[in-house]
């Protein structure tokens, strides 16, 4: 499949006559894609049953005519001022019980179901009125669930919603009291219309009421996503995608993926790193124009698996944004990187956000491919390059990788839930492990938890599923690779109880996890041989051999030939040597990479990527700051 790029565009941000003329450029900057339409509510419908489809119509021909593709939204993230008037309890609640008021976005409840009717009904006429037209190849559903820490709500809708929800899942309220454990502090209930949301209790609500609670409202997005699917599908037949967030975790993406077509996410390396890669200052600061040098990389593996292979960057960082702490420009050079690094991990297209900077509202201080004034922002020149690029440069051909790496939304609810220790977050931990697996120029797959049959790797890393289900346990011990299984693996069963036998139970792998202790920042716990635990750690009994142990010979890892558990979360020279002794013992080629160099493997060459702002000396030759080198394997 050839790759191609594309940019954001809001057709109803400008005069129509700079249409023709924007749709002109973008092709001839070798664009192929351009999203449209997903905050236009109050242009199609400016009041209730009152649609205005001319300008969309004529926005879509202009662009259609120029030889551009079009990408149309729908446009439920914007829902207009209107519609709070029709719906007053639509309104998302904040968890201290405020209503989030009109005048941004995202400002809905995902379980008012007047709400979600209206969403059904804009995305029927939208289909209806475009679902065949030639020009649009593809769609895309609302934007960006979950971002602005909007998947949860305590809304009246939110709690009755929840009630049915629990009353399906548990059939009796004693089967719910019994399974959340409510003897303990006398909070059991009489009948499922006692239950709360979890919201503004004295001290801690249960965990099992909050983690069922994040599960129902996980089901509350895939529920609204579906509504929007069926109707598109029974109208067209391009693919239906929606544009995921980096590091938002609080919906399982793979549960929606599969209802869509396509994955898609929304890459902002340097607003990231500022607030929410969870770098120290002095990192920060080395990489502030370039970004963190895996966070990217890492979704882009994860939402290839959200996407069953198919994945897209639907916004690319062009320059500095609006939205962080700080809002650096790039390094000259890392527009084009970021480009390339996402087509090396097999994204189908790369569309930069936006096409021109806005000169009014809230994103104003954000970089477009053009300046507010329409002459070409420096983020032009280099997705020109890459076009040119493209044009000439053998296609990708994506591989399966030798490393598995399994991400697991419900044990990052878990973790939430019950983190143990301020910082602890499971996001962490596989990153952790992600970045580790990195540095020893490795190649991953990120795998989702109801994988089946991990043939073909060689190493499989397990770390923090809290709750390991039935299905991915026989998964994991037929694995033929090595499988680390990490802290707290199988903690907690589904109703949020220790389970007993003590975990983490894995046939085969005589461990038990006898006590655990999170620790401060300022304690870390040295192992025999280098390399420390820090944030969390747990005394292991059993006879299993000992592999890594800490100074003190309290065991850290046990195993042997096929599989093994890690009861600590290691800081970066622990995690190396994890990742060297597994890899060795998994026969996988470990290679210490230079400081921010990065390598992803296709099926026929490697990649190889400087995130720093200096000339590295790599094996694939002198790479200058942002340099890519393409290899043959
Ligand atoms: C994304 C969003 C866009 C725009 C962009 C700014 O999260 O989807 O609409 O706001 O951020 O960086």
């Amino acid at each position: 499949m050839k790759r191609t790029l594309g940019t954001c565009y809001y057709p109803e941000h400008w005069p129509e006559d700079m249409w023709e003329d924007d749709a002109a450029r973008m092709v001839r900057a070798g664009l192929t894609w351009v999203r449209i339409g997903e905050f236009s509510w109050s242009r199609l419908e400016p009041t209730p049953g009152d649609l205005h489809w001319d300008w969309l119509d004529s926005a879509i021909e202009v662009l259609g005519k120029a030889g551009l593709k079009v990408v149309l939204g729908t446009p439920t993230a914007t829902p207009p001022r209107w519609m709070i008037d029709k719906h007053p309890a639509m309104l998302a609640v904040d968890a201290d019980g405020n209503p989030r008021k009109f005048g941004s976005r995202r400002h809905y409840c995902f379980s008012h179901l007047g709400y979600r009717e209206e969403s059904r009904r804009i995305t029927r006429l939208m289909a209806e009125r475009y679902g065949r037209n030639p020009n649009v190849a593809a769609w895309q559903t609302d934007n960006e669930y979950g971002c602005h820490d909007t998947t949860i709500s305590y809304s009246e809708s939110a709690r009755d919603g929840f009630r049915d929800w629990l009353a399906q899942r548990y059939q009796s309220v004693d089967a719910l009291n019994r399974a959340w454990g409510n003897i303990f502090w006398s909070m059991e209930y009489r009948s499922f219309d006692e239950v709360d949301l979890p919201n503004l209790t004295v001290t801690e609500p249960n965990p099992a009421h909050v983690q069922d609670f994040r599960r129902y409202s996980s089901d509350m997005v895939v529920a609204f996503n579906k509504v929007q699917v069926c109707e598109i599908k029974e109208r067209s037949d391009a693919p239906i995608s929606h544009n995921y967030m980096g590091r938002i975790t609080d919906f399982d993406h793979y549960k929606v993926g599969e209802d869509l077509d396509i994955a898609t996410w929304d890459s902002y390396p340097l607003g990231f790193l500022e607030d929410r890669v969870g770098a120290d200052a002095a990192r920060q600061r080395a990489y502030a124009r370039q970004g963190d040098p895996d966070f990217q990389a890492f979704h882009h593996d994860l939402y290839r698996a959200v996407g069953r292979g198919r994945w897209w960057v639907m916004e690319q960082q062009p320059g500095p944004v609006n939205w962080a702490p700080y809002n650096p420009s790039p390094l000259p050079g890392m527009v084009r990187l970021w480009t390339w690094e996402a087509f090396a991990h097999g994204a189908e297209a790369v569309c930069y956000f936006r096409w021109r900077q806005a000169s009014f509202a809230q994103e104003q201080l954000h970089a477009g491919m053009l300046r507010p004034d329409s002459k070409d922002a420096p983020a032009m020149a280099e997705a020109q390059e890459v076009a040119r690029e493209l044009a000439d440069a053998p296609n990708v051909q994506p591989a399966q990788a030798p490393v598995a790496l399994v991400f697991d939304y419900d044990s990052d609810w878990a973790w939430a839930t019950q983190p143990h220790g301020t910082g602890l977050s499971y996001f962490g931990l596989v990153f952790d492990h992600y970045k580790a697996l990195r540095r020893a120029g490795l190649t991953v797959d990120i795998v989702a938890p109801n994988c089946k049959d991990f043939e073909g790797y060689k190493l499989i890393m397990a770390p923090g599923l809290m709750h390991l289900t039935g299905g991915l346990r026989a998964a994991l011990a037929i694995a033929e690779g090595h499988v680390c299984y990490g802290p707290r693996t199988g903690a907690r069963d589904a109703g949020f109880k220790i389970p007993i036998p003590l975990p983490p139970a894995i046939e085969g792998l005589d461990v038990t996890v006898a006590r655990l202790e999170s620790l401060r920042p300022d304690m870390p716990i040295s192992l025999d041989g280098g390399g420390a635990v820090s944030g969390y750690v747990e005394e292991l009994e059993g006879t299993a051999p000992v592999l890594m142990q800490t100074d003190a010979g309290a065991p850290v890892l046990m195993g042997a030939a096929g599989q093994s558990y890690c009861g600590a979360w290691l800081d970066e020279d622990g995690m190396d040597r994890l990742v060297g002794l597994l890899g060795e013992r998994s026969g996988l080629e470990i290679r210490a990479l230079p400081e921010g160099i990065r390598t992803r493997r296709t099926a026929t060459e490697e990649f190889w990527f400087n995130h720093t702002s200096k000339v590295v000396e790599t094996p694939a030759g002198v790479l200058p700051p942002a340099g890519i080198a393409r290899r043959k394997l």
